[in-house]
């Protein structure tokens, strides 16, 4: 599957790391950023969230620091559902009940081990539908 993902710099360092180690599940396409300099995280979540509302890609990635200017951003785009996900448990019933299409972590809050796990539940976990289905389609205004 491929899949699109940005960091700040804050997120750069997990961002290369995730890269490696699912290089054989998932083909990235990276929009950077490509080092620890310092950069604004909408300029990278917002033109990742146009190419995943436009439906070129199923699912991005995004992470910062805290994860949560991400998150902001991203979920101003219609048909953007941005789940922030501190541990896997989160990330599957985001996927499960959210049918979250962008994946959010906060680098600085989790292990590279905790944000493997996260990346291994959400792109292992299907929507269920059913009531959720109602449910999601009340989010866009
Ligand atoms: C950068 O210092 C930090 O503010 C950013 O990575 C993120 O946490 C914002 O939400």
């Amino acid at each position: 599957m491929k899949v699109i993902i940005a960091s700040d710099h804050a997120g750069y360092d997990l961002k290369e790391r995730m890269k490696i180690l699912f290089s054989g599940k998932l083909e990235f396409e990276d929009l950077g950023t490509f080092s620890e300099e310092s950069v604004d995280y909408p300029d990278f979540a917002h033109p990742l969230s146009e190419r995943v509302a436009s439906q070129e890609f199923p699912f991005g990635i995004l992470i910062c620091g805290t994860g949560n200017g991400m998150a902001m951003c991203a979920n101003k785009h219609q048909d953007i559902r941005a789940g922030l996900c501190w541990h896997p448990d989160i990330a599957k019933l985001v996927r499960q009940h959210n049918n979250a299409n962008i994946l959010v972590m906060p680098a600085r809050f989790i292990s590279e081990h905790t944000a493997a796990e996260i990346m291994e539940a959400f792109f292992s976990t299907d929507f269920e539908g059913g009531r959720h289905q109602r449910r999601v389609e009340k989010i866009n205004l």
